[in-house]
């Protein structure tokens, strides 16, 4: 089946879906970030928008246009990611979390640029957790039948580690893939197994991300399916 299979499958659903890298800073004018370039989860706003769903992207520090027919949040760090997507979650159907959350924000935020000083080593910088926001959506969903779906990048023991990420976050889904040589962040394209909660696993072959998107949306569909109340 290809994407023109299914149009209009997710008409009357409200998808939340999470995109790009959170940013923490440290003073006015640093932070910690990650390299994630927001394509994956973009492409799962306009697939989504294409097949009907009202779609909430809450986007961190992409260089992407906003897609047309979708409702743009921008945000800059985990704690503003994590409140935005709660709001957009309360009514959502699905809950799709494709951003690079950070895992560590700076303990302390300087609120005057960080001056070095002479003959001085630096301070080293202590972080803290961020709360886990996939964790808190799979355990707390505004209703039943809301599916939570996350992403996962592993470098090693990737179906291993994927699993166990799985039943350790207790979302449906979690798209896992490979990270590594030709598979860099801000590529067009991505390949993937799709690992369920019910053990079933999709493996979704190296290719356009709007291809690896619309399995997901394939997956999310049929199971809304079977809990349509
Ligand atoms: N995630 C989240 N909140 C966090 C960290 C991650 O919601 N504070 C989500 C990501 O958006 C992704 C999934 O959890 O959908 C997996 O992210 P990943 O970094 O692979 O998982 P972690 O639990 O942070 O494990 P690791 O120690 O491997 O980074
Ligand atoms: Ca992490």
């Amino acid at each position: 089946r290809g994407p023109e299979a299914r149009p209009g499958d997710l008409a009357g659903r409200h998808v939340v879906v999470s995109a790009g890298g959170t940013r923490e800073p440290l003073d006015p004018v640093r932070y910690l970030g990650n390299r994630s370039s927001g394509r994956q989860g973009y492409a799962l706003a306009r697939t989504a928008a294409a097949r009907g769903a009202r779609v909430t992207l809450v986007a961190a520090h992409t260089e992407l246009p906003d897609p047309a027919g979708v409702d743009v949040v921008h945000i800059g760090t985990a704690g503003q990611l994590r409140e935005a997507v709660l709001k957009a979650a309360a009514d959502a159907d699905a809950v799709v979390m494709a951003a690079a959350v950070a895992d560590f924000r700076p303990a302390v935020y300087a609120t005057g640029k960080i001056k070095k000083k002479d003959g001085e080593e630096p301070e080293p910088i202590t972080l803290v957790r961020n709360p886990d926001i996939l964790a808190e959506i799979s355990a707390d969903r505004a209703h039943s039948g809301q599916l939570v779906v996350g992403f996962a990048a592993e470098t090693d023991e990737v179906l291993a580690n994927g699993r166990a990420k799985l039943a350790r976050k207790g979302c449906d889904l979690l798209v896992v893939n490979e990270v590594g040589e030709h598979k860099t962040f801000g590529a067009a394209e991505n390949e993937a197994v799709i690992l369920a909660a019910d053990g079933t696993e999709t493996p979704v072959p190296f290719g356009p991300k709007e291809v690896l998107a619309d399995k997901v949306w394939d997956l999310v569909s049929a199971r809304f399916g079977e809990a349509r109340s």
